[in-house]
């Protein structure tokens, strides 16, 4: 949700903030804006839509100055427009912000400044806090923006400069991230790490209710209370490659093709084929804790939630405990009661989307035993867990999320695993089996992205379509809602997931010509009833595509069309049926020319409520 960009140092600051900018528009791509300080003025420019809107502005009109900050929005509060863009100033343009979160008590606070003379002209939340740090300022902008920032409420990552208090950028944080990049002499101020690869891998992660003042010969950091806090550089071993589309069309194709490497990096010095070992030591939960837990509850948010229940399948078959799967969004509100022996897990891609974290944070205080399964090293989901099990993806940039959801069912798996041999309920055999099935699936992968063209194809036979219908059951039902998210989420066409046995109590009212079915039906336990949905869909018209295996001769007989996965073993069929699902919903809404990448509404980190 919005990202912010900063830069002080020799290079040309507005090539360092617009290259930034791009690399954070994933995270809001409504309005874009940067503030430049040249001399004692500072020069603002705004726009309504994409960064590439504002590079155009910036080449009609060039600005350039000595250093400065940006902003990409995605819009809470007012809707997108030049004027509600960021960044925001004060009465006299001399201080400026750029914000990403909400401040909870801004209507009270735009009351006390109005009050107290201050004008405001925008209808966001963020305005205030030029205004506030006005209101505070003395000549000193850190101690300005320390005292404004102990009167706002809610969640708030903010970079400040001023013309008055020149050479320096202020950042602070409350919530969502912000991550200082050092360089040789220069300084990056960003909402994550990516737009930072290219100059540094060095960073320093600000921690909540911290203040960075960053200068051209260095960073001093503090608490709101004034306390000087010294702090560690990590080296990350993401490189800017990464971040790179490498020949494809879009971010999201690429991160598709890229899973079966993701899921060997994930599973990479994890597992045994010889022993049948599963080895998550890192994961700061001792065996013991793991063996006294009765059951798990799983808490996530869209296709993380997707994930969390493939991994309910995965631990009750294997590791045999209960496991329930709760949206974070309604957790945080409930008076659940808290299980001691329970272990409650938290999966997220960014480790920083605002239900998962909040969900987090109350369990915690029930002093309960948590753990993070996260892609992003130094989250706050990670760092406000007790375990964490790392996703090893790399950054995903296209806004659906496909890669991570595949490291998260691998590292759900290795959990389950994991768990069934502490608790001695799984045969060393068995294990074995087991991995040498989980160690076959990158492969199994990469026969169905070679035949991606077939998907490709189907899919432009259903581009008329403005309703769909996803069915699965059993291990297959996750991947029914997983498919019917991405193919809305991207192509806006509306679709449905649902558990196949659940049709005929509603859905099957719906069915006719017009409203295509994708059934996930491979040979397992729950085969022959799926089929029934297929024969039942059919008596109404509908049209039915198959996800199956290759060696069934039946299903073809049944259906229209037919996407042929190979076989495997039927506990790990989601890994195999969810990539036709990306794919057939990316070459839709790629044929519809939707913005794949960045489709509208959507940010990929959700950091507000
Ligand atoms: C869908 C998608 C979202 C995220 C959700 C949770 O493609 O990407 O539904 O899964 O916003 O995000 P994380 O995993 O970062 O907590």
């Amino acid at each position: 949700m919005c990202g912010i960009i900063g830069y002080i140092g020799n290079k040309d600051t507005v090539s360092v903030l617009l290259d930034g900018l791009k690399k954070l528009e994933y995270r809001g791509y409504d309005s874009a804006g940067m503030a430049i300080v040249r001399g004692d003025r500072i020069i603002r420019k705004r726009v309504k839509g994409k960064i590439t809107f504002l590079e155009k502005e910036l080449k009609s009109s060039p600005i350039k100055g000595d250093y400065g900050v940006g902003h990409t929005r995605w819009a809470t509060h007012g809707r997108p427009s030049e004027e509600n863009a960021h960044p925001h100033q004060d009465c006299h343009g001399d201080i400026v912000v750029v914000h990403n979160g909400i401040i909870e008590n801004y209507v009270s606070l735009k009351e006390k400044l109005a009050n107290q003379g201050h004008t405001f002209k925008t209808e966001t939340d963020t305005e205030v806090i030029p205004h506030l740090i006005e209101q505070h300022f003395k000549g000193n902008l850190e101690e300005a923006v320390r005292q404004a920032v102990r009167e706002m409420e809610g969640a708030f990552a903010v970079a400040a400069v001023s013309a008055k208090d020149r050479g320096k950028i202020v950042v602070a944080r409350q919530g969502p991230p912000a991550v200082i990049g050092i360089g040789r002499d220069e300084y990056f101020i960003s909402s994550d790490i990516n737009p930072l690869l290219s100059y540094t891998r060095d960073v320093v992660f600000l921690q909540d209710r911290e203040i960075a003042v960053v200068r051209p010969d260095g960073v001093t950091f503090k608490t709101f209370s004034g306390r000087s806090v010294k702090k560690e550089i990590e080296h990350v071993a993401w490189n800017p490659v990464m971040i790179e589309k490498g020949g494809y069309k879009h971010f999201m194709l690429k991160e598709i093709f890229e899973q079966p490497q993701v899921i060997r990096d994930t599973f990479k010095g994890r597992m045994s084929l010889d022993t049948g070992s599963i080895y998550l030591d890192e994961m700061g939960i001792a065996e013991n804790d793991i063996k006294r837990i009765s059951r798990a509850v799983i808490i996530a948010c869209g296709t993380s939630f997707h994930s969390g229940l493939v991994g309910k399948y995965f631990i009750e078959t294997l590791a045999r405990i209960p496991v329930d799967v709760e949206y974070a969004s309604e957790y945080r509100y409930r008076d659940f009661i808290p299980d001691e022996k329970a272990l409650y897990i938290f999966i997220s891609q960014s480790g920083e989307t605002a239900d998962t974290l909040a969900a987090l944070k109350a369990v915690k205080k029930k002093d309960l035993l948590t753990l993070a399964l996260c892609n992003a090293d130094s989250s706050s989901l990670t760092r406000e867990s007790k375990g964490v099990l790392l996703t090893h993806a790399g950054p995903e940039i296209g806004v659906a999320a496909t890669k991570t959801f595949s490291a998260q069912m691998s590292v759900l798996a290795l959990f389950a695993l994991y768990t069934a041999q502490i608790k001695g309920v799984l045969s060393r055999e068995k294990s074995i089996a087991y991995i040498k099935e989980l160690q076959r699936v990158p492969h199994k992968l990469e026969i169905i992205l070679n035949a991606a063209e077939a998907v490709e194809l189907l899919a432009l036979d259903f581009l008329s379509y403005s309703h769909f219908l996803y069915l699965g059951r059993w291990v297959s039902y996750p991947i029914a809602l997983e498919g019917a998210l991405k193919l809305k989420e991207i192509s806006y066409v509306h679709a449905e997931g649902y558990p196949g046995g659940e049709m005929k109590h509603g859905p099957i009212a719906l069915i006719d010509e017009k409203m295509p079915t994708m059934v996930i039906a491979p040979k397992d336990r729950v085969f022959d009833k799926v089929l029934s949905n297929v024969f039942e869909v059919k008596a109404r018209l509908g049209t039915v595509t198959a996800v199956a295996f290759r060696s069934d001769k039946e299903i073809a007989k049944s259906v229209d069309k037919v996407i042929r996965i190979p076989d495997i073993h039927e506990l790990f069929s989601p890994f195999l049926t969810a990539v036709p699902m990306q794919l057939f919903a990316y070459y839709i809404a790629a044929a519809r020319g939707a913005d794949v990448d960045q489709p509208r509404n959507l940010a990929k980190s959700v950091t507000v409520e």
